[in-house]
C-alpha cells in the first residue's frame, strides 16, 4: 500500500481546505528532482530536472486542480470550467470525473495536443473548440462562469495557485535548501506565481535562508511579458504556452522582479534542440513547452546571464506524450522490414 497521500494532506497545514471529506485528490505531486547527467556538466551547473509529467495526468495542473476541485466540492459546486491550451482541460476532466462534477471546456480549435484532447473527452468532459486563440476562450469563460453557478479553474482561480506553489515544497525538501535558480516556462504565468508563493512561504515558516532568482521563459512568437506588450496572434510549436495575454502577468512580473530574476523568450529551433537533447541525452520525453525552460537556461548561460557552478533547478511542466504528433513529425522514418533475422541484421547494418 502507498503511504503517499496527495498534497493536499501532505501539506494540510500550508493549504486552505478545511473539510478532509471534500477532497478530491489522485495522488498528484510527489514527482522525481532528477539530477541532470549531460545538461547539467555539459552547461557547467549543478543542474536537476523537476519531472512534472509524471503527475496523474501528465502535467503539474493536477497540483492546482486537486485544491481548486476540493474547494469546489466544499462550497457545494455540481460543475467547473476552464478555458485552456491543453493541459488544464485534461486535469479539469480527470478530477472532475473523480469529484463527480460535471466539467465544461473551451479550446482554441485545431490547436490542442493530441493527447491531451483525448484525455478531456475520455474523461466524460463537454469540450467546445471555438474559432479563436486562449484568450478568446477565457474571456468567454470568465463571463459564463459569473453568470451560472459553475466553478472557474483555470489559475485565476486562488485555490489552483494554492495547490501549484507545493512544488516549491517539494523541491526545497528534495534538495535540503532552495536552488539558486529556478528556470520555468511562461504562458498563462499562473504557474511561475505560484512557484514564487511556494518559495516565500516556505522561507518563511521553516528558515530556509535563500529563495531562487526566477528565470521565467517564453516562446518568442508569444512572449507578451518579454515584449512588453498583448500579443494578438501568438504562435509557437509550444502549443500548451501559446497565450497572448497572460492572466496573471502582473504577478509574475512582480515575482520575477522580487527574486532579482529575469524573463526570456527562445525560438521554436531553440525550443526544438532542447525537447531533442532531453530524449537523446537524459531519457526525459517532456512537451514543448517544457523543453522551453531547457531552452532558455541554454540560452542564459550562454549570455552569461547565469554562472557556471551554479544551483538550478529547470521545471519540465508536462509529458511528451501529451503531443506524439510533434514527436514522431520530428523522428526519421521507421524502417520497413521482411520477417526474417536476415532481413533484420541487413535493415540494421550490424
Ligand atoms: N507548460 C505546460 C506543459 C503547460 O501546459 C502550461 C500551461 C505552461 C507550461 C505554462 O504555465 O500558464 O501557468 O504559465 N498550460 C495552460 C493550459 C495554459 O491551459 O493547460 P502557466
Amino acid at each position: 500500500m502507498s503511504n503517499y497521500l496527495g498534497l493536499i494532506r501532505r501539506y494540510w497545514d500550508f493549504i486552505p481546505i478545511e473539510d478532509e471529506n471534500s477532497i478530491c485528490t489522485l495522488l498528484e505531486g510527489n514527482t522525481p528532482l532528477i539530477s541532470s547527467t549531460y545538461l547539467g556538466p555539459w552547461l557547467g551547473l549543478r543542474l536537476y530536472l523537476k519531472y512534472e509529467g509524471l503527475n496523474p495526468t501528465g502535467s503539474f495542473k493536477d497540483r492546482g486542480m486537486t485544491v481548486a476541485v476540493s474547494k469546489a466540492i466544499e462550497e457545494g459546486a455540481r460543475a467547473i470550467m476552464c478555458a485552456s491550451t491543453g493541459n488544464t482541460s485534461a486535469s479539469a476532466a480527470a478530477y472532475a470525473a473523480k469529484g463527480g462534477l460535471n466539467c465544461y471546456i473551451l479550446v482554441p480549435e485545431g490547436k490542442i495536443a493530441r493527447g491531451k484532447l483525448a484525455q478531456a473527452m475520455v474523461h466524460g468532459a463537454k469540450v467546445v473548440a471555438i474559432k479563436g486563440n486562449f484568450d478568446d476562450a477565457l474571456r468567454i469563460v470568465r463571463e459564463i462562469t459569473t453568470k451560472f453557478s459553475i466553478k472557474l479553474v483555470n489559475s485565476l482561480n486562488p485555490f489552483r495557485l494554492e495547490g501549484q506553489k507545493t512544488a516549491s515544497f517539494e523541491i526545497c525538501d528534495q534538495l535540503g535548501r532552495a536552488p539558486e535558480y529556478l528556470c520555468i516556462p511562461v504562458g498563462n504565468a499562473g504557474n511561475i506565481t505560484a512557484y514564487w508563493m511556494g518559495f516565500s512561504e516556505y522561507h518563511e515558516r521553516h528558515k530556509i535562508d535563500s529563495r531562487p532568482r526566477l528565470l521565467g521563459i517564453q516562446a518568442e512568437g508569444a512572449a507578451p511579458i518579454v515584449r512588453g506588450e498583448i500579443v494578438e496572434n501568438p504562435e509557437t510549436i509550444a502549443t500548451a504556452i501559446r497565450i497572448g495575454n497572460p492572466a496573471r502577468w502582473k504577478e509574475a512580473l512582480k515575482a520575477v522582479e522580487e527574486s532579482e530574476g529575469h524573463m526570456e523568450m527562445v525560438s521554436d529551433k531553440e525550443i526544438i534542440q532542447a525537447y531533442q537533447l532531453l530524449a537523446q541525452k537524459e531519457g526525459l520525453f517532456v512537451e514543448p513547452a517544457s523543453a522551453a525552460s531547457v531552452a532558455g537556461l541554454i540560452k542564459m548561460v550562454r549570455t552569461g546571464w547565469v554562472e557556471k557552478g551554479a544551483l538550478v533547478v529547470c521545471v519540465l511542466t508536462g509529458h511528451g506524450l501529451k503531443d506524439p504528433d510533434v514527436a514522431l513529425d520530428l523522428s526519421g522514418l521507421i524502417t520497413e522490414c521482411g520477417p526474417t533475422v536476415e532481413q533484420v541484421i541487413e535493415k540494421l547494418g550490424l
